[in-house]
Formats: structure tokens, C-alpha cells, sequence
């Protein structure tokens, strides 16, 4: 048998790997100027702070942030404190420390371990993680950036209390024996146990209510409910792009060519792209820092007026607006970038090109000068569609 042809069945369809990615779910970070990331996560994008990182001694080195149910989406740690490996890779610019993909079964994760295994693709751990309750695999790229698959988030309520710690046990790091128990089960064993289900982490910005938004007043302008999309430089284009297609199974979007460069756009569902994958060589040409490979860390919005008031928002609370590109965010019109802290850049936006069963782009559209948005959009059949927020606001 041609082993290109090998099939697995993941759910009961064939497909070419035994997993599937079906969203980018969550990022981490390194960034050595936590406190200013920690503020601007928390206070200025409004980001929930869900737990603390801790080093297996105990100290603090960064924290849990979310945007919507899962109990993180974006996470920064310190570098400073971490192992030797993971800080020589921070050292040579690798500051994304995961860049990580729900699928939708614990199975898939043990047999994506085997298959990365079987393709050489170097490990980084598997097992299960706490905080957050999911159980991953972690991979190296092929310039060092952690790519996970994860299975089973911790979801957060109403309540905005995280799992505490007492319940933090089961926490095997190799393969699983499958079947795992239900999360249902956990949780009537720790109130047999007498765990106060109430006592996790939990913590809100203490800045004021006073921005109404849609009708609720809350302590911005906006509100921040997707991570993503994520932009990375990378040395090699075609080994990076061989192993975010053929091994991880990413599906290639759009290829644009930019002074020379050829930039590759991938999608895990119908979004336009989850990742791009832009040549190191571009770097030092757009005069981005030296000092990482992240090119953009996207963060939705919902609306195009409340992308408008967040870039109003920020401007006026000292985050300093930086120019991008348009051709290199195709499939998002409107976008604003803005420097996080002296390495990390965010895209904020509020819209972003869905792709159909045929996998057609849509023809690019004139750039728009950052300086000339207008007031309101036309609608088109897609506005405000696939983008969908189940819960209250804040
Ligand atoms: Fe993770």
C-alpha cells in the first residue's frame, strides 16, 4: 500500500491523519515584561484572569487569561524562570511558547503522539494539564514554536471560578489508558469528597463600569471574544509549510507573494486563516522586532464599532498604533495594530473572510488607509455571521 494513502478512522470518517484540528482554542506567550502584559491582558483588553502559572516549586512566573468559556485562551508566562531548553529557544526569538488546536476526542490525542512519532516530529510532552483540565500533546515545529492539541477545556460559568485545586489530581504524563472516566464523574467525586467547588481562582479587573456596549456597561469599550489569528515568521517556508499541512493537517487557504516572498495562509475550520506562516526574511524588511518570530497576535471583536472604540480605547491609554501591511491580513479588512509591549504586536479586528465547501477566496479588496474607516459599513450577507458570543457580555 502507498502509505500517502493510509487512512485513519477518526469519528467514523477516512481521513489522512487519526485526528482532526477543528479551532485554534487557545496561545501562550514568553514575555519577560509580564507585568506590563499583565495589565495590558487584563485592564486594557479585558481579558478574565483565570488562574496563575506556577513553577513546580510553587512560585507565580505568569497567568491564565480568557476571552470566552474555556479556561484559557491566551496565557503569558516569564521566561526567566523556565528550563534551559525552553529559554535557549525564548533566547533565539521563539516567544510563542504553544500555539494550540482543539480536536474532538481524547483518543485523537494518543494517536496523534504516535503518529507525530512515526513522522519524527520531536515531542515536547503529553499528558494532562492543570489548570485548565485538558488533556494535550505538544509538538516542536520545525523552528521550535510548541504546536498542542488539546481535547476537553475546562469550561467556565457564570460564576468565573476556576476548578480549585484541591481537585487537581489525575494528572498522568504519557499516553492514557482510554477509556478516561467522565468530567461529570471528577465532580460528583469531589463533592463526596467535600470539596468546595466554589473555591477556585477567579479575578476581575478593577476598573469601572461605565462603557456601554450593545446596552451593557461594562469597563471598556469592546469586547474581546476570539484569540487568533497567529502570524509567524519562520526560517524554512517549505519545511514549516510541510509540517502545518502534511503532518499537523492544516488546510491551505491562500499563498500571497509580498516583496518576493512567498507567505502561506492555513485554516483548522472555515475561518480564512488560524495561522500564517511568513519568511524570517521579511522580519528585519516590515522593521519588526528582532527579538521574536511572532509576527501578530490577533484578538476579535465583536462588532466593526467596537473595533473602532478599541482602537480609540487603546490609542488614548498609551498602547502605541503600529503600521501593518494590508496585503499580509488577507481575508480581514479592517485591522488595527497595536505594540503590546516592545516584542509582542496584537491585531485587533472584527471580521474575517469565511471559506466555503469549494475552498475559494474571495478577490482581495483595496487596501483601506488606517486613517479613512468609515463611520458604518454596508451589510453583506455574512455580517456579523459565524461569530457568535453565547453568553452575557460581561
Ligand atoms: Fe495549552
Amino acid at each position: 500500500m502507498n502509505p500517502s494513502s493510509k487512512t485513519y478512522d477518526v469519528g467514523g470518517v477516512a481521513m489522512p491523519r487519526p485526528f482532526k484540528l477543528v479551532r485554534l482554542g487557545h496561545l501562550g506567550l514568553w514575555d519577560p515584561a509580564i507585568a506590563r502584559c499583565q495589565t495590558n491582558f487584563i485592564d486594557l483588553l479585558g481579558l478574565r484572569h483565570t488562574d496563575n502559572v506556577r513553577t513546580p516549586n510553587g512560585d507565580v512566573m505568569g497567568f491564565f487569561t480568557t476571552c470566552n468559556t474555556d479556561h484559557h485562551a491566551l496565557i503569558a508566562m516569564d521566561p526567566t524562570d523556565t528550563d534551559p531548553v525552553r529559554k535557549s529557544y525564548f533566547d533565539a526569538g521563539i516567544t510563542l511558547n504553544q500555539l494550540s488546536f482543539q480536536v474532538n476526542s481524547l483518543r485523537e490525542i494518543n494517536d496523534a503522539h504516535s503518529f507525530f512519532i512515526s513522522k519524527g516530529v520531536q515531542i515536547s510532552r503529553i499528558g494532562r494539564d492543570l489548570p485548565g483540565s485538558n488533556w494535550a500533546v505538544y509538538a516542536f515545529d520545525p523552528d521550535g514554536h510548541r504546536v498542542e492539541l488539546f481535547y476537553g477545556m475546562e469550561q467556565i460559568g457564570w460564576s468565573g471560578v476556576s476548578k480549585p485545586e484541591a481537585m487537581y489530581h489525575r494528572l498522568p504524563q504519557t499516553e492514557f489508558q482510554l477509556p478516561q472516566r467522565a468530567e461529570a464523574e471528577e465532580v460528583r467525586e469531589a463533592r463526596e469528597q467535600g470539596i468546595d467547588l466554589g473555591s477556585g481562582f477567579g479575578s476581575l479587573s478593577q476598573l469601572p463600569y461605565i462603557y456601554d456596549v450593545g446596552g451593557v456597561l461594562l469597563q471598556r469599550p469592546f469586547k474581546v471574544s476570539r484569540v487568533g489569528p497567529v502570524r509567524i515568521f519562520v526560517a524554512d517556508l517549505d519545511a514549516s509549510e510541510h509540517f502545518y499541512t502534511d503532518i499537523v493537517g492544516l488546510e491551505k487557504t491562500q499563498e500571497v507573494m509580498y516583496q518576493g516572498h512567498r507567505c502561506v495562509y492555513l485554516r483548522a475550520g472555515s475561518e480564512h486563516h488560524s495561522v500564517a506562516l511568513i519568511p524570517l526574511a521579511l522580519r528585519a524588511q516590515l522593521e519588526m522586532s528582532p527579538k521574536t518570530t511572532m509576527m501578530s497576535l490577533g484578538l476579535q471583536v465583536q462588532t466593526y464599532a467596537q473595533l473602532r472604540a478599541a482602537r480609540a480605547f487603546l490609542a488614548a491609554n498609551g498602547l502605541v498604533e503600529v503600521p501593518f501591511p494590508a496585503e499580509l491580513h488577507p481575508g480581514v479588512q479592517y485591522a488595527a495594530h497595536f505594540m503590546l509591549d516592545d516584542m509582542h504586536r496584537i491585531e485587533l479586528y472584527f471580521d474575517m473572510d469565511q471559506i466555503g465547501w469549494n475552498g475559494e477566496v474571495r478577490p482581495p479588496a483595496a487596501p483601506v488607509p488606517g486613517n479613512a474607516w468609515p463611520e458604518t459599513l454596508p451589510a453583506t450577507a455574512a455580517t456579523f455571521a459565524g461569530h457568535i458570543r453565547q453568553g452575557p457580555l460581561g
